[in-house]
């Protein structure tokens, strides 16, 4: 289809009240900005992301992450609003479809919807018993007349429960017209791009609603609203995990991200947090675990383990109070109480209760590597750097500093007093 895309960004959304831009504020791990774009990329290669407050951190922050997105800067002094958005970007394909940043929840079926058929423009439509906050969409005879913002709303007019979900998919050469001639008469002094329904209508061009669902196209301007998409978002990412083979016991309790995945037959424990592109195979996580941006394989972890980001867990058991970080353990058990970090670990070793890797000496931060069976006794602190190497016992309260020999058993322990009588001398006899 030859088809471009532009997307709105440039607002100040200050109905967030946030210092971060309005777009970059995350739902289910991504931002509301990158929520849009995904679901654009997939229909169109030819993507405009309109900005002006903040420009340069947002398109900073697309760029980490997409190529051959183009940007255009609003000059939003001279023209602020949606409309004044769309004055001098020129999308290169025949159709352009126009959304706004914040509706995360869109989907790139959604957006195809708004392609079909052949008006002049097509607009996205929901029917709302509170129509509360949206553009109202004045239709007559069944025939689209106009959007009236809220604030320029006459009573009749505010009582209209039909509102524009703020997508509309528009012959370019439309655009290429009606844009320059906007104005800004109106409650906010803004240009807005929902005038050009009316200029199109009074042309005698065909104006198509398309009715859709509020779950999809719900904007958000505020952080009440954040958190209403958030829980939509993640009701749709636990349902389709659910339906290929994930069992979450309570699922309302869990969060997973919107980049993670599973594979095999994976367990989850109630209050369990699946985090950024965390990846799940064949795996029990237990309740109120969190795994961040982790591999986690044939493995179960938990109540109450945290796995941090960059850790690769396969054939392995951690226990209950287990902290692991940027760590590779196959085929390990961990059951109780440990802080592992920036550690490898091999087949057959056991970490005992309160065993530390001390990664960090206040500056940097060093590797500790541990063999094939390696006993490491409870309560040791393994002073990293620090290589392990296979068939070594660590009796338990050891300070291993040094390197040790395969086969050994290492111990650093003050010996034992023993003062016969003490107590009853300290406390009497009672
Ligand atoms: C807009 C629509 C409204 C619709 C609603 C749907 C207009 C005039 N109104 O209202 O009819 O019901 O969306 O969610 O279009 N933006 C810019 N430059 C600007 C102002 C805004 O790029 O100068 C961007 C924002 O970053 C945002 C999008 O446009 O992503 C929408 O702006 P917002 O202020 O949220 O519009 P609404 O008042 O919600
Ligand atoms: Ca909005």
């Amino acid at each position: 289809m030859s088809l471009s895309v532009v997307i709105l960004a440039a607002g100040q959304g200050t109905r967030m009240k946030s210092s971060t831009p309005k777009v970059l504020h995350e739902i289910s791990g991504k931002s509301m900005l990158f929520h849009a774009i995904d679901a654009s990329k997939a229909i169109c290669d030819d993507i405009t992301v309109v900005l002006y407050h903040q420009a340069s951190r947002i398109q900073e922050e697309i760029e980490k992450h997409y190529e051959g997105i183009h940007f255009h800067i609003q000059d939003a002094q001279k023209f602020p609003g949606t409309g004044g958005a769309m004055k001098g970007v020129t999308p290169k394909n025949k159709r352009t479809l126009i959304l706004n940043g914040d509706m995360p929840l869109i989907t790139k079926e959604s957006l195809l919807m708004l392609t079909t058929g052949d008006a002049e423009i097509n607009m996205s439509v929901i029917c709302l018993d509170v129509p509360q906050g949206y553009g109202r969409v004045i239709i007559e005879n069944d025939k689209v007349q106009k959007i009236v913002e809220q604030k320029d709303c006459n009573e009749k007019e505010a009582l209209t429960q039909t509102v524009n979900a703020g997508i509309y998919c528009v012959d370019t050469s439309l655009l290429e017209h009606y844009i320059p001639a906007l104005d800004n008469d109106n409650a906010q002094a803004e240009y807005y791009l929902t005038d050009i329904i009316k200029m199109a209508v009074d042309a005698n061009k065909t104006v198509e609603p398309i009715y859709v669902k509020e779950e999809e196209f719900k904007g958000v301007n505020s952080k009440l609203d954040l958190a209403h998409a958030e829980e939509i978002l993640q009701r749709r990412i636990k349902t389709e995990w659910m339906k290929a083979g994930v069992s979450m016991r309570l699922p309302d309790t869990i969060y997973i991200d919107s980049q993670a995945t599973f594979e095999g037959e994976c367990i989850l424990d109630n209050g369990v947090s699946i985090q950024g592109a965390s990846h799940i195979i064949s795996s029990h996580i237990k309740t109120h675990s969190i795994i961040e941006s982790s591999q986690i394989e044939n493995s179960d972890v938990g109540p109450m383990g945290r796995i941090r980001p960059d850790s690769i867990l396969k054939d392995t058991h951690i226990g209950n109070f287990v902290e692991v970080k940027q760590s590779t353990l196959h085929g390990v058990k961990a059951g109780h109480l440990a802080y592992i970090g920036n550690a490898s670990i091999e087949e057959g070793s056991n970490i005992g209760a309160g065993v530390i890797t001390c990664n960090y000496d206040g500056k940097n931060k060093y590797k500790t590597t541990i063999g094939k069976n390696v006993f490491v006794g409870s309560d040791s602190q393994l002073i990293a750097p620090l290589n392990i190497p296979d068939d070594v016992m660590i009796a338990a309260g050891t300070t291993v500093t040094k390197e040790v020999e395969k086969g050994s058993l290492i111990l650093s322990r003050t010996p034992q007093k023993s003062i016969k009588n003490f107590f009853y001398k300290f406390f009497g006899n009672v």
